[in-house]
């Protein structure tokens, strides 16, 4: 007997500026079929952008079926589920503004998929990130493993494209980790970030070091200034499909996440940005990198941040 693979499909929960530019992304890399799904006043929209994409499959000659709806009997079955349904901030807002109305936004998503795809694998990016993945769980009873949140791979990237710049180097050839909460508090380790295994201490002066970290912290709220209207979406897409790729094939690709943390690092029981594997399990282990003293003190105090409003929450 012949064994036919289905398609996978991927649920993107949310049809704005990320959930598009995803859409685009999943369809280039020919990850699986495609869900935008947005509310029903917006269900124009959601429609509007899977058809417009279906109609550029010709040009780039992929194979996807792309659809747009705000019924979520079309997310059934669905293998990857990203959220960025909730509202972005505007300029002079953090994150943590966004708590209470996007908190009600989590809840309509969470018990909507917990009806129709109890087994996908869910990415969170709508914020304040490491609480709304928090209530994702909470909301949807899946396994810890099998519900993250997006956020470290992003600012990692936004670390190492800084540290490229300042070296005239390839970002490849980079290697940098944030971790903790994904705001104000995040950590940028710099005490393993390497060029090409050259220690970044050894390349770089610790004056430029400290502009650069932060400028990493505020990175977001750089772009959400440019902007004027609306946060990044570009770079949060890449780095949340790059998750997704990862589970779907099995790469186990070491990525920073927001996970659910049962000691790692000293912390139990709430979600925080650490390096993670990802692979068909989901979030498959979480990898404890050494911290000098200070690094190790930021992160205390970012993961303190989170859990303040972890138990902020009204679930
Ligand atoms: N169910 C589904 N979609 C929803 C819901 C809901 N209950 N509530 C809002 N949405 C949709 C909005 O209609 C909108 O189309 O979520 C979409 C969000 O898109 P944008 O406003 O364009 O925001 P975007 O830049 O894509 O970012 C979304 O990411 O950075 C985070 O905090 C940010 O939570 C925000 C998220």
């Amino acid at each position: 007997m012949p064994h036919f693979h289905k398609r996978p499909k991927i649920a993107l929960v949310g049809a704005g500026q990320i959930g598009g530019i995803m859409a685009l992304l999943c369809a280039q890399k020919q990850l699986g079929d495609i869900v935008l799904l947005d509310i029903p006043r917006m269900e124009g929209q959601a429609k509007g952008k899977a058809l417009d994409i279906s109609e550029g499959r010709a040009i780039d000659g992929y194979d996807a079926e792309i659809i747009g709806t705000s019924n979520y009997d079309d997310v059934a079955g669905a293998d990857v589920v990203i959220v960025t349904a909730g509202v972005p901030r505007k300029p002079g807002m953090s994150r943590d503004d966004l708590i209470g109305i996007n908190l009600s936004i989590v809840k309509d998503v969470g018990s909507n998929l917990k009806r129709v795809c109890p087994d996908a694998f869910v990415i969170v990016i709508t914020n304040p990130l490491d609480a709304m993945v928090y209530a994702m769980q909470q909301v949807t009873g899946f396994p810890t493993n099998k519900v993250c949140g997006m956020a470290g791979v992003l600012d990692s990237a936004r670390l190492r494209y800084f540290l490229a710049d300042a070296l005239d180097v390839s970002v490849a050839n980079v290697q940098a980790l944030t971790l903790g909460g994904h705001g104000d508090t995040m950590v940028p380790v710099l005490s393993s970030a390497a060029v090409g295994g050259v220690p970044i201490t050894e390349l770089i002066d610790s004056d430029t070091l400290d502009a650069i970290m932060k400028r990493t912290r505020k990175a977001g709220g750089e772009i959400v200034g440019l902007l004027g209207n609306g946060s990044a979406f570009f770079s949060p897409a890449a780095a949340a499909v790059q998750m997704a790729a990862s589970y779907l094939h099995d790469d186990k690709a070491v990525l920073p996440a927001a996970a659910h943390l049962n000691g790692e690092y000293g912390y139990n029981g709430f979600y925080l940005g650490v390096p993670t594997v990802i692979g068909a399990g989901g979030i498959e282990k979480v990898l404890e990198v050494p911290l000098n003293a200070g690094e190790k003190d930021a992160l205390d105090t970012s993961a303190a941040a989170v859990q303040k409003l972890v138990g902020s929450l009204d679930i």
